[in-house]
This record gives structure tokens, C-alpha cells and sequence, in this order.
């Protein structure tokens, strides 16, 4: 029964084109999109608009008291036909994706309480199945009982040099040893956190997109989706 609905869970390593992954997924099969990451983003950007964050520290105990008033929500455009992050009725698809909030948002995700509200959230976005959900816990956490779960992995060097690429058609002045190293380095910050660290679940399946591309990924969700509806 290949009409009905499933959860698909995208879980991996940064920079392996998991955003992009989930998002084409969504569009073939008019499912909905959800990026995890854009909702702790939001969540860095309300600690920050709300002075929660001041010279690097944090102020927990505030940020926590809070919680109850960061309302977040999704919104198709379908102008850009993609879906954008709204903070409290304001759109902050832009603002979400500035240095200032990469610079805070590993600290703000490990805040117990803060992933407590993100995960009860996503679990009520994908109540109704139909849903592509990536980030770092969606199959150990989020949809434990998800019926995909796909592991995304590549090595680093060639994680590095696409988004050293992609940093210089954007105008950055980087080099590529500094890619690399910051590459790594968030490998180990999501691998080694207490809370949710980012780990594959026992039934997820790798995905190391190192060398293959972009619709031959595709080709080999296909046969995934496949065979897990054809079992529904
Ligand atoms: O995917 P991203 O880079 O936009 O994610 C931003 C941050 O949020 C990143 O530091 C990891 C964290 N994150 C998380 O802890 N859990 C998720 N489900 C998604 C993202």
C-alpha cells in the first residue's frame, strides 16, 4: 500500500547533505519537511534577541523559565517552494542562519529542557505521518518507530571540500585546512555530548554519499522507500 503514509527519519554528520536529501525526499513523495536544526536555531536566536546570551555566557535558569513563550512554527512558501522557520509569528528563515547563531546553537542544544520541548514538538508535527524529519537524534529519539531511517555519512575530506566549495561561491575567505578542522571538530561535538549525542540507531541504514551522486542517492532511496511500503 504505497499510499500509505510513512515517517522517514535523516539522521548523520554535518555536511552531508541531509537538509538537502530530506527536502527533495519531501517533494517527491508531497510529504512534509521538517529541519530540526532550523528549530534550535530559532531557539539560539530568541535566547540571543532576549539577552539570555551575553558575552558567551548563558544564562540557563532564564532560558528555561522561557521556553513556554518560543513558539515555532513552519510555513510553505510557495513562491521559493520551500518551507520557512517562523519565531513567534515573525519569519527568521534568514536571520537563523547567520554565524552568530552557528556560534551559539551547539550550547543551546544541549540543554536538556530546551530538547525536551523541540522533541515533544516534532513528535506532534509528525502525528499524522507523511513527514521527513532530519537532524541528530530523529531515529534514536524523535521516531524511535520511524519505517526509515537513513544514517547519512562521508568522509570528512570530501565533506570538507564541498563546503569549502560552497564557502567560496558565497564569497568566504577561507582555506580549506580551516574547513576541514572545523568539519571535524563538530564531528566530535555532536558524537560526544551527553544529551542525544549523535549515534546511528540499531535499525538505521548508512547512506555514505563519499562518492556517489546526487540522483544516484535518490535512485537508492527509491528502492528503500520501496521495499519499506511494499511491507506496509
Ligand atoms: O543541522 P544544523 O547544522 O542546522 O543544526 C544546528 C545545530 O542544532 C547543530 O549544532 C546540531 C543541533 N541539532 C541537534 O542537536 N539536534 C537536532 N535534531 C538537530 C540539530
Amino acid at each position: 500500500m504505497k499510499d500509505k503514509k510513512i515517517i522517514i527519519a535523516i539522521d548523520g554528520y554535518s555536511s552531508t547533505g541531509k537538509s538537502s536529501f530530506a527536502r527533495q525526499i519531501a517533494q517527491k513523495l508531497s510529504y512534509i519537511y521538517v529541519d530540526t536544526g532550523a528549530m534550535y536555531r530559532a531557539v539560539t536566536l530568541y535566547c540571543i534577541e532576549s539577552n539570555f546570551i551575553n558575552n558567551c555566557e548563558l544564562n540557563v535558569d532564564k532560558i528555561i523559565e522561557n521556553l513556554s513563550k518560543i513558539n515555532i512554527k513552519f510555513i510553505f512558501n510557495n513562491k521559493i517552494q520551500k518551507s520557512e522557520t517562523f519565531l513567534n509569528e515573525e519569519n527568521v528563515e534568514k536571520k537563523i542562519r547567520k554565524v552568530e547563531i552557528s556560534n551559539h546553537v551547539s550550547e543551546i542544544s544541549a540543554i536538556p529542557e530546551v530538547r525536551t520541548q523541540m522533541v515533544e514538538l516534532q513528535q506532534k508535527m509528525g502525528e499524522n505521518k507523511g513527514i521527513v524529519m532530519d537532524g541528530r537524534d530523529i531515529g534514536t529519539v524523535v521516531f524511535p518507530n520511524a519505517e526509515i531511517k537513513i544514517f547519512m555519512t562521508a568522509k570528512p575530506e570530501i565533506r570538507a571540500m564541498r563546503r569549502y566549495t560552497e564557502l567560496l561561491q558565497n564569497g568566504d575567505n577561507v582555506t580549506f585546512e580551516e574547513v576541514e578542522k572545523n568539519i571535524r571538530e563538530r564531528d566530535y561535538i555532536d558524537t560526544h555530548r551527553d544529551t542525544s549525542p549523535l549515534k546511528k540507531a540499531d535499525d538505521a541504514i548508512i547512506l555514505d554519499n563519499s562518492y556517489i551522486s546526487i540522483d544516484e542517492q535518490m535512485q537508492w532511496f527509491e528502492k528503500i522507500f520501496n521495499l519499506a511500503t511494499d511491507k506496509q
